[in-house]
């Protein structure tokens, strides 16, 4: 049966109804959470032959909805806070940001005007302000809270590219792209996250503009070769637009040199943006903050919240250290941002963002940041960089294991190599199959990616209740289903 008025209202029922539905929920999630198992290892095709849509003329009620999410999302999800779960930057989540969804879902604001949102927009413009002056910007509003990293990442890249033909006097608003288009260049490492070239391709510019610079040994942007790499497209008469530093990169967590590079950019007038999505939660530590030397030099940044930071997703933010250059992308629309009420002083967030209608994401953060305070919350930052120092000394001290590279954020990368002689291919095969199979049987999620050509194991070591002896036991669960593949 459908319930008679599913709105969530100010009616008894309506109050009713949502505290039944919610204590439903939170049960299910408290008794999901007990579960010992990561996953329950179901495959793909038992996936798609459980789970199907069950629409009918009338409705199944509430209740009935959430116990089939429950049998069929909740019971078939990865538990993301298991100790076992470490193959992405994909982070558990606070309890406070849990908390903070209540808030954010049952209050439906959007940030696209002030009258949609008005504590939320004055909310978040603190919290800009402040992530901006953590960064070592002047104070100030400019930045917004965005869907996530590859957002972020489109709103600096999308602003260099506008700032770039502002300077040459052209409107890329008005007037869309002009000129020599295949002569321009974005210059990143290549361990730059790869939506450097989606976004490349979406602003009009493609793939082909992006020039990827070569790394030194611990994978961060070798300056010689940016220095060789700009002279290059100067020699060419090729146009640069940015550069994108990372500070972190997906895999290796790699912090290119911000300050050298801000340098060479300023030299040549050209815009850097820092891809900081997952670095960029330093700027809460209190050891390591100083891996993000130079950031405040920069042009525009972003932040990733639902990395490790703990958010849920999705949390990110867009740092634009100039205000003026807002002025690229703006756009009035009488229904949200008019003249008359931006002259009264009326606060919006719209013209900041490539999103209209967008959700409070910024309770998560500010209810965090007032939870943990700054100790803890540098401390289970902190714990992940070091766990994984920790964890590559062990690695080292296994016959059968050999780091790849050595740790610099929370990511450790290796792989099994046996005792004897298999050539790369077989190693490489080998270790796709110990991650498939630790997946497979529910017991682990471990990374499996390339770093420098070689296939390896990524443990991506964010949770901050992980300890080394939980990384020991699930080391020894990839030697063991390593030795039980090649016995087949
Ligand atoms: C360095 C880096 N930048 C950007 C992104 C994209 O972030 P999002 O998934 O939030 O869009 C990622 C994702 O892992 C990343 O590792």
């Amino acid at each position: 049966m459908s319930d008679s008025n599913p709105i969530l209202s100010s009616s008894a029922q309506s109050i009713e109804a949502y505290q039944q539905a919610i204590e439903q929920s939170s049960q299910a999630v408290m008794q999901w959470l007990q579960q010992s198992e990561m996953y329950q290892g179901k495959s793909v095709a038992e996936l798609r032959d459980n789970i199907s849509l069950n629409f009918g003329q009338k409705g199944l009620g509430n209740e009935a909805a959430i116990a089939r999410a429950v049998e069929y999302f909740l019971k078939d999800s990865l538990s993301v806070h298991h100790p076992q779960c470490v193959a992405h930057l994909h982070c558990p989540s606070l309890v406070v940001s849990q908390a903070a969804e209540v808030l954010i879902n049952a209050t439906n604001q959007s940030m696209d005007s002030w009258d949609q949102s008005p504590s939320a927009t004055i909310i978040e413009m603190k919290l800009i302000d402040w992530l901006r002056t953590r960064v070592g910007y002047q104070s100030g509003d400019a930045g917004v809270f965005t869907s996530g990293g590859t957002q972020s990442n489109l709103m600096g890249l999308m602003l260099a590219r506008d700032a770039f033909f502002a300077a040459k006097g052209h409107s890329i608003q008005q007037d869309g792209l002009v000129g020599d288009l295949r002569k321009i260049r974005v210059l990143c490492s290549e361990n730059a996250h790869f939506s450097v070239q989606k976004n490349m391709a979406l602003l009009g510019l493609g793939y082909q503009s992006v020039i990827q610079v070569k790394t030194d040994d611990c994978s961060r942007m070798d300056l010689t070769d940016l220095a060789a790499k700009i002279a290059h497209c100067n020699a060419n008469g090729e146009q640069i637009l940015a550069i994108v530093a990372t500070a972190g990169t997906t895999d290796a967590g790699a912090i290119d040199p911000l300050r050298a590079i801000a340098e060479m950019a300023a030299e040549q007038q050209i815009w850097v943006h820092v891809d900081a999505a997952w670095g960029g939660a330093l700027l809460m530590s209190e050891k390591y903050r100083d891996y993000l030397d130079g950031i405040e030099l920069v042009d525009s940044i972003t932040l990733d919240f639902h990395k490790q930071f703990f958010q849920t997703i999705s949390c990110g933010a867009f740092l634009l250290k100039e205000a003026r250059h807002y002025e690229l992308m703006r756009y009035q629309a009488a229904y949200l941002n008019s003249e008359f009420d931006e002259e009264q002083g009326v606060p919006n967030l719209v013209s900041k963002s490539l999103q209209t209608t967008r959700r409070f994401d910024a309770l998560k953060l500010w209810m965090s940041l007032e939870a943990l305070g700054q100790e803890q919350y540098a401390a289970i930052i902190d714990h992940g960089v070091t766990l994984a120092q920790e964890v590559a000394v062990y690695v080292q001290n296994q016959n059968a294991l050999e780091l790849v590279m050595q740790p610099q954020l929370a990511s450790v990368l290796f792989r099994f190599r046996p005792e004897h002689d298999l050539n790369d291919a077989a190693i490489a095969l080998l270790n796709q199959k110990i991650g498939d199979a630790l997946l497979d049987s529910g017991r682990a999620n471990v990374g499996v990616t390339e770093h420098n050509g070689v296939t390896c194991l990524k443990l991506t070591l964010l949770n901050p209740t992980v300890t080394l002896d939980d990384v020991k036991v699930l080391l020894s669960l990839v030697e063991r289903t390593a030795l039980e593949i090649l016995a087949r």
